[in-house]
């Protein structure tokens, strides 16, 4: 079960930098409190594969980070399936993190990590090729992560995430620094990956196509301090395409404005 109530949640930072950076507001000093999730209420149904979108810096990461419970909202809650989460709960969450193979680990232990305290090895070792197989890695069981592609090693690390069977999958932009064959290709694998295992998966990305193609829901945030500008389901049928849906290409050019873009290109 994967149902998140996020319930008026904000988040404030003590600054902790002499020198202001470009962009930033040159009002907030040193010491003085940085508001960066301003009572942000959300609510996902169990399954939904939800896209989060918004400039860079608003605090969507910080939002996944109090989600999984790595981090304490300063007022607000957050609970799943009812139960206010307060810390890190490993079996119900997942937090997809990319270049998070350990190096000195082959694919086989690296998808095992998850499942070190399956008591039954025979089990555990099934369990653990069937999902090496699923990503379309098997062959490469023995390779180290350094041996694999860009791509095959984003597929390790799904393979990884699901082994686990977590109730809800969290990826922060997981498509990043893929070269734009690989990324279309992961992305269609994410969205086979939901449709097979049905779980809640939140993924932030910064890409509004990405969050079009995948997203039941999408939420798009606004600058810092971040409070939720549209949160919509999306019932667009799948494969979804921009040419020949006319509603979804108006829904592009909708989101391309919230996020400061004239033109959708
Ligand atoms: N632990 C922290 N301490 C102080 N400031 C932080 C901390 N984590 C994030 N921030 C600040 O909060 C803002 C939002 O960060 P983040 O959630 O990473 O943004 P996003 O993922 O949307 O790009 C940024 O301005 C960042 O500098
Ligand atoms: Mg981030």
């Amino acid at each position: 079960m994967g149902r998140i109530v996020i319930e008026d949640v904000c988040q404030a930072y003590c600054n902790r930098r002499r020198q202001n950076r470009l962009g930033e507001d040159p009002s907030v000093g040193y010491g003085d409190s940085i508001q960066v999730l301003d009572h942000v209420n959300l609510d996902f149904a169990d399954g939904e594969m939800v896209c989060i979108l918004g400039p860079s810096g608003c605090g969507k990461s910080t939002l996944l980070r109090i989600i999984a419970g790595f981090e304490r909202a300063t007022a607000g809650s957050v609970s799943i399936d009812g139960h206010r989460v307060k810390r890190p709960g490993s079996d119900h969450i997942f937090v997809f993190q990319h270049n998070g193979l350990l190096p000195w680990m082959t694919v086989w232990q690296n998808v095992g990590l998850g499942l070190r305290r399956m008591p039954d090895p025979e089990a555990r070792a099934e369990k653990i090729s069937e999902h090496i197989e699923m990503v379309e890695l098997d062959g490469f069981e023995h390779h180290y992560p350094h041996q694999l592609s860009g791509g095959m090693q984003r597929r390790a690390e799904l393979a990884r995430a699901l082994a686990v069977n977590p109730d809800i999958l969290i990826m922060d932009e997981p498509f990043s620094g893929l070269d734009f064959l690989t990324h279309m290709k992961m992305r269609e694998e994410v969205v086979n990956m939901h449709e097979f295992i049905g779980k809640t998966t939140i993924v932030v990305t910064h890409d509004i196509d990405d969050a079009l193609i995948m997203g039941d829901r999408i939420v798009v945030m606004s600058e810092r301090p971040a409070r939720v500008k549209m949160n919509q389901a999306l019932d667009f049928s799948r494969p979804r395409d921009f040419q020949k849906d006319p509603a979804l290409n108006r829904l592009r050019s909708e989101i391309f404005l919230m996020l400061g873009v004239a033109y959708a290109v």
